[in-house]
């Protein structure tokens, strides 16, 4: 299974993809995820990501794209693997369908999980994170038990940098000029499964899955 996860900030990419990981044994590879690491390792693409980030703006192609190249090529990516916040605008698609080609490795679905936009805001400031294994909760709409710590593993929880109201109206933007477009740019390569993102995380999971396997 070689899965692209499209959607909206806030939609549930990432708390799906958890879910896919354990099911199918597959990684998830996540642009967003590696850049925060790269971040808070103050790497040199960490603080050239950073100011990007922090306004909402997609870091540029030329960073990201090497990144994603790099870990396709490892070998746990033979099996499969979910894309994660990649491809972003029309020209990462398109590399990106370039560089799975070399490799003989296509993609087998992109999904989309939409969600109106305004219930997005609520979902994006509510987010925690575990900083130890990175499951996400909400203190809206699926707490942990404890305020400050992780349900499975007793990390502790943190808010994202770029989760406040103004970066995320900046994002929403970003994602609706050139991310929404990847919709049809992969309706047209006849893959794309769309998804209804609102309602209960494992009943929305289920329908992914039944989607995928038919
Ligand atoms: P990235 O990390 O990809 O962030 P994003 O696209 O803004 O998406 P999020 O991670 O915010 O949302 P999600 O869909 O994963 O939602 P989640 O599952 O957490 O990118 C961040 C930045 O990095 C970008 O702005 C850019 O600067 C840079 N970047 C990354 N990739 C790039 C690329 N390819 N090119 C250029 N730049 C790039 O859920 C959100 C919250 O909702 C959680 O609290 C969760 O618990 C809750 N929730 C989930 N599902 C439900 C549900 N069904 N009901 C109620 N609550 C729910
Ligand atoms: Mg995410
Ligand atoms: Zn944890």
């Amino acid at each position: 299974m070689r899965i692209v996860l499209l959607g909206a900030p806030g939609a549930g990419k990432g708390t799906q993809a958890k879910k896919l990981i354990d099911k199918y044994v597959i990684p998830q590879i996540s642009t967003g995820d590696i850049l925060r690491k790269a971040v808070t390792d103050q790497t040199p693409l960490g603080k050239e990501a950073k100011s990007y980030m922090d306004k909402g703006e997609l870091v540029p192609d030329s960073v990201v794209i090497g990144l994603v190249k790099e870990r396709l090529n490892q070998d746990d990516c033979k099996k499969g693997f979910i894309l994660d916040g990649f491809p972003r605008n029309t020209s990462q698609a398109e590399t990106l369908d370039g560089v799975l080609k070399d490799l003989n490795m296509p993609l087998t679905v992109a999904l989309s999980v939409d969600v109106d936009f305004d219930v997005l805001m609520k979902r994006l400031t509510g987010r925690r994170t575990c900083k130890n294994c990175g499951q996400m909760y909400n203190v809206y709409f699926s707490p942990s038990s404890k305020e400050s710590s992780c349900d499975k593993c007793g990390g502790e929880l943190y808010q994202r940098d770029d989760d406040k109201e103004e970066t995320i109206k900046r994002r929403l933007d970003v994602y609706k000029a050139q991310t929404e477009p990847l919709i049809d740019y992969y309706a047209g390569k006849g893959i794309i499964k769309r998804v209804n993102g609102i309602g209960d995380i494992n009943a929305i999971f289920n329908n992914i899955t039944s989607m995928l396997e038919s």
